[in-house]
């Protein structure tokens, strides 16, 4: 881990250090004393076992009071700095956590709620813990603060950003077989940037249900693109056709409005086929009625934006499974990022020569359509032509790809 100059870390980092200073200089102090022993006190030099070693009260007195002494002060200053942990200072910025299988869901005090954490730098965040299922426990490796969340208890951490940056949040206790895909992020902001994200949001575009899918967590097990892992997609869900068990009989149903409510509100009441009952039901304090129809009117693919037929990019991009390469947060591992893509200078492989361009409409069509032409230096030739799409969905991606500036 790297040194973080936040207080909490900072609080962490210093009785660590103190301790395992401490423990390292008696290590090493003891083992060369050990060795002189070995080496003085050899069998060929005293063939006869002798004692003629007499007590010392100095010496005795002094590895009995210095050890306790040490140890003291490490107990000392490992319980002033557990303390300033668990104290929150008076000026805090409260966030609700809510733990479920498996994703974080994070309620500001404005009612707002996000998947992300998102906090202004330079101010002590509380975030109180919940679960509403089983125990999973909010670890954020770089503020060093780790908590357990308990289905019943409310329990609570506090960390302070001093730098704008992306921090990562795992759960760090195994909770099922998502358990290692429920991670996410504190984005910490400038007080500016923070600011403005605070404001009363525009109309993002994408439809209420999407939203709200998206704060719940629901696509950390549900897809949208028709992949089924521990949860069955929902992609395209009107009027299909889907086996599920009532009372240990399987039946086959039509999804319709009366299915999805139900399935939202009971989940385990009707298990799809194939699928362990495993979500966690979403009652009213958590899902309004409101909230509910807006969902079920999207996944009806009745989503009110459908009034001005408007193509969605951004649900273009992850509906085609784009997202799953190309992040939109910076990082990259197989793909190149869409972060701050527009006007990016890039360097490809052409014929085996390397050629610097710059990120445009022109350049960004060719990557769609004839991906494996044009190699973005350093990336492996793997990403399927977009050549199925329609003209007018290809343009929606170009055009949201170039609003992407960093
Ligand atoms: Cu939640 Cu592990």
């Amino acid at each position: 881990m790297n040194a973080m100059a936040n207080p909490t870390a900072q609080a962490v980092d210093n009785v660590l250090i103190y301790i395992f200073g401490f423990s390292l200089l008696l290590l090493l102090g003891i083992t060369v004393v050990t060795i002189y022993f070995v080496v003085k006190y050899r069998r060929s030099k005293y063939p006869e076992p002798t004692s003629d070693v007499q007590h010392s009260y100095v010496l005795e007195t002094l590895w009995t009071v210095l050890p306790t002494l040490i140890v003291l002060t490490m107990f000392w200053y490992g319980w002033t700095n557990y303390t300033g942990l668990r104290e929150v200072p008076d000026n805090a910025f409260e966030v609700k956590a809510t733990a479920r299988m498996w994703s974080w869901q994070f309620e500001y005090p404005d009612g707002r709620r996000t998947s992300k954490l998102f906090v202004p730098v330079n101010k002590p965040i509380k975030v109180q813990l919940v679960s509403v299922d089983v125990l999973h426990s909010f670890f954020v490796p770089a503020f060093r603060v780790k908590r357990d969340t308990v289905p019943g208890m409310e329990t609570y951490i506090w960390f302070e950003a001093t730098e704008p940056g992306s921090y990562d949040i795992f759960c760090a206790e195994y909770c099922g077989v998502g358990h290692a895909d429920m991670t996410t992020s504190v984005e910490a902001l400038s007080e500016a940037d923070f600011a403005s994200w605070s404001q009363p949001q525009q109309p993002s575009g994408d439809p209420r249900g999407l939203v709200v899918l998206t704060e719940l967590g629901c696509t950390g097990c549900h897809s949208l693109d028709g992949s089924e892992g521990i949860a069955p997609s929902l992609f395209e869900l009107k009027d299909q056709q889907r086996n599920v068990l009532v009372d240990g009989k399987s039946s086959l149903l039509t999804i319709d409005a009366d299915y999805l409510q139900r399935a939202i509100r009971q989940p385990n009441a009707e298990i799809v086929d194939g699928f362990d009952p495993m979500m966690p039901p979403y009652d009213e304090a958590t899902l309004s009625e409101e909230d509910l129809q807006a969902v079920v009117a999207y996944l009806l693919g009745k989503g009110e934006s459908s009034a001005t037929p408007q193509i969605n990019a951004r649900e273009l991009l992850e509906n085609n499974g784009c997202l799953g390469c190309h992040s939109s947060d910076g990082s990259e591992s197989i793909a190149p990022t869409f972060k701050g893509i527009a006007g990016r200078q890039i360097t490809l492989i052409r014929d085996g020569k390397e050629l610097t361009i710059t990120v445009d409409a022109d350049y960004l069509r060719r990557a769609l359509l004839t991906p494996n032409n044009d190699l973005v230096k350093g990336f492996p030739g793997i990403m399927p032509a977009a050549d199925y799409l329609p003209e007018e969905e290809i343009n929606a991606i170009i055009e949201h790809l170039l609003q992407q500036k960093d």
